[in-house]
């Protein structure tokens, strides 16, 4: 799958987003190793810090079915935006991906994105190896 693919994946997901309260919407496409996407979105909360984002509402589901290691995951925002993971969420990458060859894509637009490994966006990271 190529990059244009996963981000058309992210927008997908988009459209499932719940952000009521924010009405900042966000999809992710997380690529597994063996090729399968996982979608995310953003779901609030009425009480608000049950949110989860996008990022690991993909992780999640692809963790409990099982997947364990992945290639990339493409994110887009709304309002358009390069957007960026959040700390938690680039913890929870960090947990199961390579800090060196995981790939982050910022998609702005379908066409307009940036991309970062993991070790861009979380330097000296605390991983598994590190207890
Ligand atoms: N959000 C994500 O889903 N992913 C990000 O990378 C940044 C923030 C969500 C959380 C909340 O629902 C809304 O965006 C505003 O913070």
């Amino acid at each position: 799958m190529d990059v244009l693919e996963l981000i058309e994946e992210a927008y997908e997901a988009k459209k499932n987003s719940y952000a009521p309260y924010s009405n900042f919407h966000v999809g992710a496409a997380l690529l597994a190793e063996d090729g399968t996407v996982y979608r995310g979105c953003n779901i609030e909360n009425a009480a608000y810090s049950p949110t989860n984002c996008a990022e690991r509402t993909a992780f999640f589901k692809a963790v409990s079915e099982g997947a364990r290691t992945f290639s990339a995951i493409a994110i887009t925002g709304d309002p358009k935006a390069y957007v960026a993971p959040c700390g938690v969420c680039r913890q929870v990458m960090a947990e199961f991906c390579d800090l060196k060859n995981f790939r982050i894509v910022l998609a702005k637009t379908k066409t307009d994105y940036q991309v970062y490994t993991l070790e861009e966006l979380l330097p000296k990271a605390f991983t598994p190896e590190s207890l």
